[in-house]
């Protein structure tokens, strides 16, 4: 099947298209325009969008060497993000899908973040646990089959992204702040303050990112400004510490506690170094398999939404023109399938305790 995927859920317009067996082509659109404000703005990102998505989606096609009518069906994110941004990608793939008497179905960001480990390798092969971490989204989740997700944990207030890009403006560094204290730490003491990695009581496995961000403020302001520029680097290298040590902990809980043998790596922050060094070494001290995409399929893409929009169209699962975005929308809700689809995906929402 030849499979136009489309993603413009946030700040990144991106288009790709999967080609038979084989991705063809993978254009990201990046919008320079929000890092004056150091953080997305929902209303620069729509008018981007609206400039971006045909040259995009055309670029894609064109390196793909692949006519549109030759496409055998639209794949785009539907939901979770910005309303404004979902709004253009859905009605872009919307309009292509009429005009050229297509298929398309909607999909889950987080689902396609969850295939991102299968665009250009073979991949984790169900049951495995993955971990989303993003500027949007942590969670855990045991992928039972494909379509099937038991999620483990999630966080209860800031992703870790944010957490990152948060830091990183207390710190004066430019966003997205990730890959900036990232660097920095590299030049610091990861052991020079002990930060809380974030306990909670009534799940395990659930996340917490707040109370990290606010020790790392707070410790700032019992600095001097002098003290503060000297030791920049090992506040940077002790939160990254603290943000790293509680997702990688909660990973192998999760491994453990359903006796699985794989681990798959998803999101933004999953580029980061130290975190796929720490997992590494957890998985040969631990002996399960990990997995982590290239940067490029870490970061917000289309490859991945092609992938997983593949699964359902191979399936006759398709959405029809009454759906619309959904900007805060639970994988356990996600259901963007025509009435007459035979919907054979299922996620369950159980917390360890009740499990
Ligand atoms: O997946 P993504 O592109 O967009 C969302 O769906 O949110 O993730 C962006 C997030 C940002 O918060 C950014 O700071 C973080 O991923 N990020 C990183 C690194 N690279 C990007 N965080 C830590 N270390 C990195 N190297
Ligand atoms: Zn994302």
């Amino acid at each position: 099947m030849n499979v136009l995927g489309i993603e413009s859920s946030c700040d990144e317009t991106a288009a790709a298209v999967w080609l038979g067996d084989h991705l063809a082509s993978n254009i990201i659109a990046s919008q320079d325009v929000h890092h004056r404000f150091g953080g997305v703005v929902p209303e620069l990102a729509s008018r981007a969008h609206i400039q971006h998505i045909l040259p995009t989606v055309e670029s894609a096609l064109s390196k793909a060497n692949l006519d549109k009518h030759d496409l055998d069906g639209i794949a785009v994110t539907y939901g979770p993000g910005l309303a404004g941004s979902l709004l253009v990608g859905l009605n872009f793939a919307k309009a292509m899908a009429l005009a050229l008497r297509k298929p398309f179905v909607g999909v889950h960001h987080i689902e396609g973040h969850v295939l991102s480990n299968s665009v250009l390798a073979a991949g984790p092969v169900p049951p495995f646990i993955s971990l989303v971490v993003s500027g949007g989204h942590t969670q855990l989740m045991l992928v039972k089959e494909w379509g099937h997700y038991q999620i483990l944990g999630r966080t209860r207030d800031d992703a870790v992204g944010e957490a990152f890009d948060k830091v990183a403006r207390m710190l004066n560094l430019p966003y997205p702040g990730g890959p900036a204290i990232e660097k920095l730490a590299q030049g610091g003491q990861a052991s020079y303050v002990r930060f809380p990695e974030g306990k909670i009581k009534d799940n395990e496995l659930d996340f917490s990112f707040s109370g990290l961000k606010t020790a790392v403020l707070y410790y700032l302001h019992s600095l001097s400004e002098d003290e503060r520029i000297e030791h920049r680097a090992d506040i940077a290298a002790s939160f990254q510490e603290a943000a790293i040590g509680a997702l990688a902990a909660k990973s192998l809980r999760a491994l453990e506690n359903h006796h699985i043998g794989q681990l798959a790596l998803a999101g933004g922050v999953a580029c980061n170094g130290t975190l796929r060094n720490k997992l590494t070494a957890l998985s040969a001290a631990h002996g399960f398999k990990l997995f982590y995409p290239p940067p490029l399929l870490c970061t917000d893409n289309a490859a991945m939404i092609a992938k997983a929009g593949l699964f359902y169209l191979q399936r006759n699962m398709t959405s029809d023109f009454s759906l619309s975005p959904r900007p805060t929308l639970p994988l356990e809700q996600n259901n963007p399938f025509s009435q007459n689809a035979k919907c054979d995906a299922r996620v369950e929402h159980k917390s360890e305790n009740s499990s």
